[in-house]
């Protein structure tokens, strides 16, 4: 997407000002438990900066998809007591996002308070972005602050229509986030390689499509490259693999090959009869998978020949993983590749910046997630980024601030 300009923290004086904060406190659950921290923490400086300068911090976010009915296991309530355990101070709960019950807690604040309001998506209007629902949020405030990067490709009242109504402002999570996918992209040093990984090449085109037309290698891991070997003609055993996408895959190619993007491919490939942990294995050119074998992981030579490549790399984009990351010894190419890509990052040879579904977590699994010189908090943020998408959040940031509409 291109640069928009965009107000952040230092264009807002705060003090006793009410900022309507929308945050994504949609973070992992599991059995009722928070799971991981990292979209809470990234928030705090936010929210710190905010308190320390006497604002009233009111957040807003969605969590889960209730579908606009109030459903009690989708409470922000637990994500309100975490984020008081990692600001280390108290912050207040309301059972309610608008009406009496989020007027009366907003009235009892004082400044240097930070509140968090139940669940936008309690209500059928935060996905409708319904100017009522926009209007009742932002008439508990006086300023809008946007720290939401990861919920901005939705266009929902409290991302987008709220901006409308209020000064608007980026976060400064927001803004790193911006910042880094900026120098990733728009203003890269080149040369500049992406790594696109995941299962299908079907979910990922209008991806493919922008990076061919941005980057100077790209590399195709995960099941989507079986389909481009298939494509190439290499018979690929019983791989997971799109039948129906051969012809896209080789005008992918080609469209690559005239605008001189590269593409890498694997050339080698650990494969197994089973998909589950630790089977049997056969470690094989591509040419050369048993017809009743699938491919599983990259091979020692494809990290060999990515890994050289990396090295003519001044940046580089990752999202996807490069195997079936999650079951074991699936994971080495990754690991292998993201190990390499830390060194030079750490060594200043390399800018590096990932996200987008289930990247994170194959970097955090490598151990190597912070050793990136950016890694987003953003799934599908991230992806319609990478799309060239402009975002309706970061939009709302930039065009409508200087027009605010009388609630
Ligand atoms: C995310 O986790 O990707 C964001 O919070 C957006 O959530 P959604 O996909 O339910 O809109
Ligand atoms: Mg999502």
């Amino acid at each position: 997407m291109a640069t928009l300009s965009f107000k952040t923290l230092d264009a807002l004086q705060p003090k006793g000002r009410k900022v309507l904060l929308r945050a994504d406190l949609n973070v992992p659950v599991r059995d009722g438990q928070i799971t991981d921290l990292t979209r809470i923490e990234r928030l705090a400086p936010t929210i710190r900066e905010l308190a320390d300068k006497g604002a009233r911090v009111i957040v807003v976010s969605h969590f889960d998809r209730p579908k606009g009915q109030r459903v009690p296991a989708m409470s922000l309530e637990p994500m309100a007591a975490a984020l008081g355990k990692t600001l280390g101070r108290p912050v207040r709960f309301a059972e309610d996002c608008i009406g009496p019950v989020a007027e009366q807690a907003v009235a009892a604040m004082q400044d240097g308070d930070v509140l968090v309001l139940e669940n936008t998506r309690f209500h059928a209007g935060e996905e409708k972005n319904d100017p009522d629902l926009s209007k009742a949020l932002a008439a508990l405030a006086d300023d809008y602050v946007n720290d939401a990067f990861s919920a901005a490709h939705r266009a929902h009242a409290s991302t987008e229509g709220v901006a409308r109504f209020l000064p608007s402002f980026a976060g400064r999570l927001m803004e790193a986030e911006l910042n880094a996918l900026n120098i990733a992209l728009e203003n890269p040093a080149r040369p500049v390689g992406a790594i696109v990984g995941g299962a299908k090449i079907s979910t990922k085109l209008d991806l493919i499509g922008n990076l061919l037309d941005k980057v100077d290698i790209l590399i195709i891991g995960g099941a989507m490259a079986n389909t481009f070997l298939a494509a190439k003609g290499v018979g690929v055993g019983k791989s997971l693999q799109e039948a129906d996408m051969h012809d896209t895959a080789r005008a992918i190619m080609e469209k690559a090959a005239s605008k001189g993007c590269e593409i890498i491919l694997p050339v080698d490939a650990v494969t197994a009869t089973e998909f589950r942990a630790d089977p049997p294995t056969k470690t094989v050119p591509v040419d050369a998978v048993p017809a009743d074998a699938m491919i599983l992981d990259a091979g020692p030579e494809t990290v060999r020949l990515l890994t050289e490549k990396i090295v003519g790399l001044k940046t580089l984009v990752w999202n996807g993983p490069l195997g079936a990351f999650e079951l074991h010894p699936f994971d080495n190419a990754t690991n292998l590749l993201a190990a390499e890509v830390a060194r030079r990052t750490q060594a200043g040879q390399l800018t590096s910046v990932a996200g987008g579904g289930d990247t994170v977590s194959a970097l955090r699994h490598a151990g190597v997630a912070d050793e990136m010189s950016y890694t987003s908090t953003a799934g599908g943020a991230f992806l319609e980024w990478l799309e060239g998408k402009t975002l309706p959040g970061i939009q709302a940031l930039s065009e409508l601030s200087e027009r605010i509409l009388p609630l």
